[in-house]
């Protein structure tokens, strides 16, 4: 037996994008803001990480947020509510640590990474925090769940690299202005590394900004989601090596070497994308094959 998908829906007119919501009533009961789940879709499938974006205890169910980057995201994206996912494991990783706080707490969420900040801003709002949260992606297609944030009472800033939606710019000239305007007790970022390392810049104390803690997810391959593989260590600039399925994936954004990180990310790079290219070709066969059947073309 399986994780059945309760719900789907893309969040983008490309349908690059989209949301399931699967029936985990064990996973429900426990989920928190910076947990995981890894997901195997069938026998021959990979195992892959995606973060708990929504939970909910008395269904029974987690959401999950998904971006078509590889094989794997794209073949989860065919299957449709009633089909079952094959391992559905979590929560993992340490979940993010929530207090109440004096000053304003921003969460920033690049892409995809808007999705996961979303328990956070929950959980921090029920400690009675201020939340402002911070959502950027390159255009105003790609944001989503405003709404959403917005039902939850929290400041929500918008902001796109074209100026489509929101202020024109990136998450990083809106945070400046914040830190500018009012003292603040943390900030949580969560999307691209290069955006993750470009926040916890800014925020490391400078000559005319202050420091503010802050804490980011780590996103390096990751296989069992349990430190035993070591799949996805990463260095710490005080020389340390931890491994962020169980240290994280929540850490201090100001104590990660983030270009080691993404040349690590980057390793696979060439064989990921031949599978993907392999596995489109598969499908485009299987969709003319189709579409000649449709047409009789294969019958006598
Ligand atoms: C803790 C964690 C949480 C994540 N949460 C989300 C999420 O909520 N939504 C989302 O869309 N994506 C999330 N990701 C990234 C997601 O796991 C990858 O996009 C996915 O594994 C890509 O698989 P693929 O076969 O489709 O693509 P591939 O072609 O295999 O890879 C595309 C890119 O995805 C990354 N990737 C591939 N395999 C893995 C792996 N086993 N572990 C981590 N990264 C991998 C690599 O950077 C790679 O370049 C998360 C990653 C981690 C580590
Ligand atoms: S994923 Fe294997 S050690 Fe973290």
């Amino acid at each position: 037996m399986g994780w059945k998908i309760l719900e789907k829906k893309f969040l983008n007119p490309d349908q690059t994008l989209y949301e399931l919501v699967i029936a985990a009533p064990d996973i429900a009961k426990k989920a928190k803001g910076g947990n995981f789940v890894i997901l195997r879709i069938s026998e021959q499938g990979e195992r892959f990480p995606l973060t708990v974006a929504d939970y909910d205890r008395e269904k029974g169910t987690i959401t999950i947020v998904v971006m078509k980057a590889g094989k794997s995201t794209t073949e989860l994206s065919l299957m449709e509510v009633g089909d079952e996912i094959l391992d559905f494991v979590g929560p993992l990783g340490k979940c993010a640590h929530i207090d109440k706080y004096e000053h304003p707490v921003v969460l920033v969420g690049g892409g995809v990474g808007i999705a996961p900040i979303y328990p956070q801003s929950v959980e921090l709002k029920e400690k009675g925090n201020h939340v402002i949260a911070i959502l950027g992606a390159r255009t105003k297609e790609l944001i989503f769940w405003e709404e959403k944030f917005r039902a939850l009472d929290v400041e929500v800033i918008i902001t796109t690299d074209d100026g489509t939606h929101g202020q024109k710019g990136f998450v990083t000239d809106r945070l400046r202005e914040l830190m500018e305007k009012q003292p603040l007790s943390q900030v949580i970022a969560i999307g691209p590394l290069i955006m993750m390392k470009f926040v916890a810049l800014l925020t490391n104390g400078s000559k005319d900004l202050p420091k503010v803690p802050t804490t980011v997810s780590l996103n390096p391959i990751m296989v069992d989601g349990t430190g035993m593989c070591g799949g996805c260590r990463f260095l710490t600039l005080d020389g340390q090596t931890k491994f962020a399925c169980v240290d994280g994936p929540d850490v201090d954004g100001h104590n990660v070497d983030y270009d080691n990180l993404m040349a690590r990310n980057s390793r696979f790079q060439k064989v990921e994308t031949e599978r993907k290219e392999e596995f489109d070709h598969k499908c485009r066969l299987m969709a003319q094959a189709d579409k000649l059947n449709a047409e009789g073309a294969c019958e006598d």
